[in-house]
């Protein structure tokens, strides 16, 4: 039958902590053609532990490539038309795998596990004043649960598979793009074990300056550097892909998924910033050449490096560690929703929290408190709360954290946002995007292609050296046609419950010791 022709197309591999995507665009027009999304499994083996296993992952990857290429088939597109693949992943998250056999030596360590709080407050005993920013004029971060380093000193502490393995040169660390890339490239004894300098530059190992792995980070958290990636740009061809219906297709991008997003967002200049709501939520500004140090809270991170020969861009981060998150906690631990797209009728039903709050400090609270201590709270019940009110803190919760958030960002800016941009799966949450504008007090906008991630990866993989597919500039996406909310309720009252959420903070600190 007629194949339509459409030119090259480009694959996005979206790895988040929730699920995973593949999602294939039209390299001329951006358009998303087709795609496919698995959710993933997290297990808490333990109070605050949180894993996920590396090979129902990689599985994940294997299902949504094939079922979308299937799509594709159904669509009359041909297949072949694939010419590059790029990958975009949840960052930090820690796997260690055994080169020779493929096999993870342990479950995958994912971003928001808070088993090594006793392995940071070791370390901190050995820096002058216990001092958290001790290494962020390197790592651009501060000493927390939440980065790869410490999480892969409790595995070599821990897991004597893994010491074994480091002994014999067995042993291959990575983040969950190496993992994918590696074992998308052939895997075992074949596979290409690489990184990029945005998901590196979350690990604590890496110099954010030299671009390098750092032997006295490495020294400092006592991390064997033989077993670490090879560091590459964010859009270069790593290896082919050996894999179902797309073997031999380049893999040539790949972004943590904030970065992803940033760049799909077409933040490119100084002072562009966007706010991606998944698990987490994360409010990155694009800084450019160079590295800002935040004075309130925020990490220094590395934006992208499109090419080996273009320069690095910086950000200004902050990280908030629960928003979908806390929509799964009410479905999954709570159960007063079946699905999480029911949480937006429950709140609807409300309209307001009526007096409670709910600080989601599940793993602690990040940015810009870096408080390992904190504990979810639900505070200021009475008889008449119910679960529709629980439903509608949990939604304004995300909100005054991006608030939190933003207020540190323009703090360190000096010039303040006057708008948001925004993507991710909760954007389709119109009660919170609402929400959201009349807690800022600014308007937030939406995209009307809510793949921001996914096309960031895209979009490097398809410009890189030697695929050069990707024919459009920024400038053709930037008018890409928005969903807008203006905040709609006075400043005093925004002010007010902002000041009651900041007071229901001060009581989530210090729960844990
Ligand atoms: O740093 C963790 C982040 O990359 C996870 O992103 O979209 O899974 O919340 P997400």
């Amino acid at each position: 039958s007629d194949r339509m022709a459409l030119g090259p197309l480009v694959g996005a591999i979206d790895q988040g902590t929730s699920s995973t995507r593949f999602l294939v665009f039209n390299a001329k027009t951006a358009e998303l053609l087709s795609h496919h999304q698995v959710e993933i499994r997290q297990k808490f083996p333990k109070e605050g532990w949180v894993e996920q296993d590396p090979k129902e992952i990689l599985q994940s990857v294997y299902e949504c490539v094939e079922r979308t290429c299937e799509k594709m088939n159904q669509l009359n597109i041909d297949v072949t038309n694939i010419k590059a693949v790029g990958v975009s992943n949840q960052r930090e998250t820690t796997v260690v795998w055994d080169k020779t056999t493929g096999e993870p030596l342990y479950n995958a360590i994912v971003w928001l596990d808070l088993r090594t709080q006793s392995t940071v407050e070791r370390l901190l005993k050995r820096i002058p004043g216990k001092n958290k920013s001790f290494l962020k004029h390197k790592t651009g971060l501060p000493l927390s649960t939440y980065f790869s380093a410490v999480k892969l000193r409790w595995l070599l502490d821990n897991v004597k598979e893994i010491r074994q393995a480091v002994y014999d040169g067995r042993a291959m660390f990575g983040t969950i793009d190496s993992w994918l890339i590696w074992s998308l490239t052939g895997g075992k004894n074949e596979g290409v074990h690489c990184t990029d300098v945005t998901n590196a530059s979350r690990t604590m190992l890496f110099n954010i300056h030299s671009l390098e792995w750092d032997s006295e980070l490495c020294e400092f958290f006592d991390i064997p550097m033989e077993i670490l990636p090879k560091v590459r740009s964010s859009s270069e061809i790593y290896g082919l892909m050996e894999c179902g219906s797309l073997t031999g297709v380049p893999i040539s991008g790949c972004l943590g998924d904030q970065s992803a997003a940033l760049v799909g967002q077409m933040c490119f200049r100084d002072g562009q910033a966007k706010n991606t709501y998944g698990t987490g939520c994360f409010l990155l500004c694009n800084t450019g050449q160079k590295s800002i140090f935040s004075e309130h809270g925020l990490l220094t991170t590395v934006a992208y490096k499109l090419g080996r020969d273009n320069p690095v861009c910086y950000a200004l981060e902050g990280s908030v560690a629960i928003a979908g998150a806390v929509v799964r906690w009410l479905r999954d631990n709570l159960g007063i929703i079946q699905s999480s797209d029911e949480v937006e009728k429950l709140a609807a039903e409300v309209g307001s929290s009526y007096g409670c709050y709910f600080v989601p400090a599940f793993s602690g609270l990040y940015a810009p408190y870096w408080e390992p201590s904190a504990r979810g709270i639900i505070c200021g019940l009475t008889q008449f709360t119910n679960k529709k009110h629980i439903a509608f803190a949990a939604l304004e919760a995300v909100c005054f954290q991006t608030r939190e958030i933003l207020d540190a960002m323009n703090k360190d800016c000096g010039i303040p946002l006057t708008q948001l941009q925004v993507d991710g799966g909760m954007t389709n949450n119109k009660i919170l995007m609402q929400l959201q504008a009349d807690i800022l007090c600014i308007p937030v906008v939406k995209p009307s292609m809510p793949e921001t991630t996914a096309l960031g990866a895209a979009m490097a993989a398809g410009s890189a050296e030697g695929v050069g597919i990707w024919s459009l500039s920024p400038g053709d996406l930037t008018a890409v046609t928005c969903e807008r909310f203006e905040p709609q309720i006075n400043p005093e009252e925004s002010e007010y419950r902002y000041a009651r959420w900041k007071k229901a903070v001060m009581k989530s600190i210090g729960w844990e010791t």
